[in-house]
């Protein structure tokens, strides 16, 4: 654990804008799937979560990812979904408690595609496909090496596009700040993004620029629904949970083909999903993903992984641990630099919502360190209640 430096953290402490967004700092909370509710409806204690944050002087938060209006948008009934009278009031709640407290929020809209449960894939168990569920893919990988269905027709594509359009307009109606797009981590999107998975042969597939298609069109409409202020956030990673090592872009030249078509559409800003935020992208630069990504595609970025921690996302998850731990000392000089506009700190936050405050008093010693007993406090993180 290590959230100390001796360099000055005023850099963290600059507001930022994003169209009609206005943050008083730079540190931002990660969608972070964390709680469970049968049906999927935020109750008050998911309001309670997100406004200590927000008390705790959070200037921007994700919520978890959320299950789109689309029939198999995700299938673990305890997470949280994003569509039906019960979950969106209960999400108008959050918002309201969260702005009452000063915050920002954003609904991060997830549609899985075909993962059929995200904790084995952690684990690295073999997947398992239930074709009575439905699910939909770009070509109906479950793994690079396994097919196990048909991949996506027009018409269910077309139905995508549209769930996630009307889940950020729904995101607009009631009020939260922006949407996000879960384009990251071996989901749907990403799925598109990955050749790994997607081995389709029309405009869909192919090259990196026919693999963002999909991304792009969705972005376009949903630009096209809420008008051109309300910010659109795409989060995106290069590893897949089913991949660590994948690479959508393996060199610049890639990156301008995968970011160009979701520019043109209309996002304004990358969330750059990373285990460990010092990691250079590319060889020759220190320039980690989101560095690479804001100038390769000219917008703001998020930087994210294991600030404050010396165990990474997956190390937390019961893996190995990461062997290298990091003060705040490179992270301050990398946004010193320009590398990326905002950090978003995960677990820390989860164990210490009062992380920027302390952070900018400098009560390093005050910190509450995470440790991976909190993880275990989780409901999403538990086996499903509806079986296997
Ligand atoms: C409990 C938990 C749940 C997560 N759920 C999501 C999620 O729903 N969507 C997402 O994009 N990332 C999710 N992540 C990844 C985080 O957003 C973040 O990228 C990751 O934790 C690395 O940041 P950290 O090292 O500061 O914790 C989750 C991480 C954790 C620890």
């Amino acid at each position: 654990m290590d959230n100390t430096t001796h360099r000055s953290t005023e850099v963290l402490f600059r507001p930022f804008r994003l169209k009609g967004l206005e943050l008083p700092n730079r540190i931002v909370m990660p969608a972070m799937g964390f709680h469970g509710a049968d049906g999927g409806v935020p109750g008050d204690d998911v309001a309670d979560f997100y406004a200590r944050r927000a008390n705790g002087q959070v200037g921007l938060m994700f919520t978890e990812g959320v299950y789109i209006d689309h029939p198999v948008s995700g299938n673990n009934p305890i997470l949280m979904r994003f569509h039906g009278e019960n979950p969106l009031n209960g999400w108008a709640q959050v918002v309201r408690r969260v702005h009452a407290a000063g915050g920002r929020l954003i609904p991060e809209l997830w549609h899985v595609g075909l993962i059929y449960r995200t904790e084995d894939v952690l684990k690295g168990l073999e997947p398992v496909f239930r074709p009575e569920e439905g699910q939909i893919s770009p070509s109906g990988y479950i793994m690079p090496n396994r097919k196990v269905a048909d991949g996506m027709n027009q018409a269910q594509i077309d139905a995508v596009i549209d769930a996630f359009a009307r889940g950020a307009e729904m995101a607009q109606a009631i009020g939260f700040d922006a949407v996000e797009l879960h384009g990251a981590h071996g989901y749907l999107i990403d799925q598109f993004f990955w050749e790994g998975f997607n081995r389709r042969t029309d405009g869909y597939g192919g090259s990196v620029r026919n693999r963002a298609r999909f991304a792009a069109e969705i972005v376009a409409e949903i630009r096209h629904g809420v008008g051109p202020d309300f910010p659109i956030v795409m989060r995106i990673s290069q590893f897949k949970l089913q991949d660590y090592d994948a690479k959508v872009a393996r060199d610049p030249q890639e990156m301008e083909q995968w970011l160009g078509p979701l520019v043109d559409a209309g996002v304004d800003m990358f969330d750059c999903s990373q285990r460990r935020f010092w990691e250079p992208e590319f060889a020759g630069s220190p320039l980690n993903l989101a560095g690479w990504v804001k100038k390769v595609s000219g917008l703001p970025t998020i930087a994210v992984g294991s600030v404050g921690l010396d165990v990474d996302m997956l190390a937390s998850m019961g893996q190995a641990r990461a062997p290298e731990a990091r003060s705040l000392d490179g992270l301050i000089a990398m946004m010193e630099r320009g590398d990326f506009d905002l950090v978003a700190v995960g677990r820390s936050l989860l164990a210490d919502p009062d992380w920027p405050v302390k952070v900018q008093d400098r009560r390093f010693d005050a910190l509450i360190p995470f440790t991976p007993a909190i993880m275990a406090e989780s409901t999403a993180l538990k086996p499903y209640s509806g079986g296997d």
